[in-house]
């Protein structure tokens, strides 16, 4: 099956600009061509698995970084579309905030979006232990709580802020990107993990 790339309905940003947006949904496009391609490439392998051994380790090995970037992708962008809007403090999200981060949240997930290096600042929620994990995945394959589902994803590589900011303005982008979040995309992907268990 080949993978479709979405199509989103992305207001205009507050301190992102359009021509970076069209940019990154342009590098978003290339995961999902690039999955495609290695998916189609790996059946062609698959038919002589020894005479195609090293061509098909390396491709095993990119596999999961283009099937994460377009994945990843699709959670981000989406977190755009319907235009900014506040959490809402009564929501389920809400409530669950307050309990385990006491108000700190945004400034820790921020911290943790400043960490050096290519990858994501990355919010997920574990059913089993009824808490959220915050992390920061390298790249877009690197350090992913396994089977926890995904309640916020934020892109810090450098190519979200270049274009608008500069190689030093991780931090502005950071700031722009909570200026233009639609919290209730968030809150009904956190109330779809909470009605799943
Ligand atoms: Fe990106």
């Amino acid at each position: 099956m080949q993978y479709e790339e979405r199509k989103f309905n992305i207001p205009d940003l507050a301190g992102i600009s359009k021509k970076s947006v069209e940019e990154h949904l342009g590098l978003y496009a290339g995961y999902v061509k690039n999955f495609n391609t290695i998916s189609t490439k790996l059946v062609e392998y698959a038919a002589d698995t020894e005479k195609n051994a090293h061509a098909l380790s390396e491709l095993i090995r990119r596999k999961s970084f283009e099937f994460d970037g377009m994945r990843l992708h699709e959670y981000y962008f989406e977190q755009f579309e319907g235009g900014a809007k506040a959490l809402d403090e009564s929501s389920a999200l809400g409530e669950a905030f307050k309990k385990e981060y006491h108000g700190y949240f945004v400034e820790y997930f921020k911290a943790i979006a400043s960490m050096r290096g290519p990858g994501w600042a990355m919010l997920y929620y574990d059913p089993v232990g009824k808490q959220f994990q915050a992390g920061f995945v390298g790249e877009q394959h690197q350090g992913h709580f396994v089977t926890l589902p995904i309640v916020l994803a934020l892109d810090v590589w450098e190519h979200a802020f270049l274009l608008d900011y500069g190689a030093l303005g991780k931090g502005k982008y950071i700031e722009a990107f909570f200026n233009n979040l639609n919290w209730s995309v968030i809150e009904k992907r956190f109330a779809n993990i909470l009605a799943k268990q």
